[in-house]
């Protein structure tokens, strides 16, 4: 869409009642990153009608009960079994709209169609918006063709193709680690002559560090890419996110390919301590970034593990992290909204590993409260629905904090996870929790990407305290789990 198109629909668009109150307010007023300015952006936000592109898996539902409680009305377009219409019923949000995500050529029609019926059913719209990684080139398609807030489609491909993106910062005279897209077993060699060693082999959009493998030569690279190919091939798309496939049974065919380009590449390894960045933009510039040290994953995997904030990475690596981050997300034509950026400071500076165009998943919104007083959530909601974005950072961590989740160390099936029950009465302890039940089966590296088994977070006055607290309980866990897991 031209930018005279877009001006043309958005001047068309009849206001909705909270558009209508902010142009009385005025930008000005609204825009100030005081107290005040922040209680008339939350005026604007309630009543606010937001559709929501997929809901996600069931962990999710802390978003729309933060929709709720700043009296947003959020409308939900998800498969017609998700677990989502239960918040019908217990009025956290308007409005269920059952659509079958798994026709990807018709999906766009039908859910235009879906929201122009919401609108005419319960009134003009704000903002259409996803949390959900898969849902975002969909989400932003829709936004921009009913002239609602939105990063380009543009964008947002470029940031779901890896390729595309490394292609993109060199380009804009980024660092830009070596790398080849590999299609077929030929490029195989083509990859590692072109790349070196050790390389990593990866979905070009892919998620979750699905079929992300380190490879340290030419017969490792090949093995990886026969079984990354074969994975994706079986991959699919459950409640939004990339997951792998069954292996077992006949029909083993996957169903991402409809929504994610199946091609892969291989990458420089890059070396060094990997961070996230969590940024928000508002009109092309960046209004907040913290630094997440994430710890070692399990490699060849790449299994997450730990993390702790603030982090404790020297200031001037943490500046050359966060100034790289800024730079890669304004490169590919990011506006507006939430990104969650990886990147590792490597031996020779900072890096990108990706740009992800949404709020991190697992403890990344809690850590961002916890630690800055910033809530993703209500910044994305007011970002996707027009309003300034102007969060109130704190000025010191308002809290420290360090989080792990356990992978598995052994195959076998766990006992039960009932130790943990000890950790909730431990000081600074937020939660313990399993992420298995008792009697499931788990694996650990040795037999594919290592089954996470439960998951911790401890905050303490200093970072360094809370990240040894966490790596006791972890020696301790583990030590248990040596028993458990038979
Ligand atoms: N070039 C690389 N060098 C070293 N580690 C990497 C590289 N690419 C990815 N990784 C590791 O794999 C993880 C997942 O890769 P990523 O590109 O973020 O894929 P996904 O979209 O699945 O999250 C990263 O968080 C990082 O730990
Ligand atoms: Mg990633």
């Amino acid at each position: 869409m031209t930018m005279e198109d877009k001006m043309r629909l958005v001047q068309a668009l009849p206001l909705s009642p909270s558009r209508a109150l902010l142009q009385e307010m005025g930008m000005d007023v609204v825009s100030n990153p005081t107290r005040e300015g922040r209680s008339l952006r939350r005026q604007v936000l309630k009543g606010a009608v937001m559709v929501f592109v997929t809901a996600g898996y069931s962990g999710k539902r802390f978003i729309f009960e933060k929709a709720k409680e700043l009296g947003v009305r959020s409308v939900v377009l998800d498969g017609p079994d998700s677990w989502v219409q239960l918040l019908v019923k217990e009025g956290v949000i308007e409005k269920f709209v059952p659509i079958d995500f798994s026709d990807v050529d018709t999906v766009y029609d039908r859910c235009l169609k879906a929201v122009r019926d919401v609108r005419s059913s319960i009134g003009e719209l704000d903002g259409i918006t996803t949390f959900c990684e898969m849902a975002v080139p969909l989400a932003s398609r829709l936004a921009e063709g009913l002239g609602l807030p939105c990063n380009t489609p543009q964008a947002v491909d470029n940031a779901r193709d890896k390729h595309a993106t490394r292609e993109i910062m060199a380009k804009a005279g980024l660092p830009t680690p070596r790398h080849w897209k590999v299609t077929s077993e030929a490029d195989v060699p083509k990859a590692a002559a072109h790349v070196g060693f050790p390389a990593v082999i990866k979905p070009i959009s892919g998620a979750a560090s699905l079929g992300v493998i380190r490879a340290n030569n030419e017969e490792d690279l090949m093995k990886a890419f026969k079984k990354v190919q074969h994975d994706m091939s079986r991959a699919k798309i459950v409640a939004g996110a990339l997951v792998e496939g069954d292996d077992e049974g006949e029909d083993v065919a996957g169903n991402a390919g409809g929504w994610i380009h199946l091609e892969l590449m291989v990458e420089e390894y890059l070396d060094g301590a990997e961070v996230d960045c969590d940024l928000i933009f508002d009109n092309g510039r960046p209004v907040y970034g913290a630094i997440t040290d994430n710890w070692p994953t399990v490699e060849p995997y790449f299994n997450e593990t730990g993390s702790n904030c603030p982090s404790v990475l020297p200031k001037a690596a943490q500046i050359d992290l966060m100034e790289l981050a800024v730079r890669a997300v304004q490169s590919l034509g990011f506006k507006l909204g939430v990104f969650h950026v990886e990147c590792k400071y490597t031996s020779r500076g900072a890096r990108l590993i990706e740009v992800n165009c949404r709020m991190g998943g697992g403890p990344v919104r809690d850590t961002n409260l916890l630690v800055w007083g910033v809530d993703l959530v209500e910044e994305h909601l007011m970002a996707f629905a027009g309003i300034p974005v102007r969060p109130p950072v704190a000025r010191r961590p308002l809290k420290q904090m360090a989080e792990y989740t356990i992978n598995a160390q052994k195959t076998g099936h766990i006992k039960n996870l009932d130790f943990l029950e000890k950790y909730h009465k431990v000081e600074g302890v937020l939660y313990a929790r399993p992420l298995v039940a008792a009697g499931a089966k788990c694996h650990c590296v040795a037999d594919g990407m290592p089954t996470w088994l439960c998951e911790l977070m401890v905050v303490r006055p200093d970072v360094r305290d809370a990240i040894a607290e966490i790596k006791r309980i972890e020696a301790e866990i583990n030590h248990e789990l040596e028993t458990l897991i038979q």
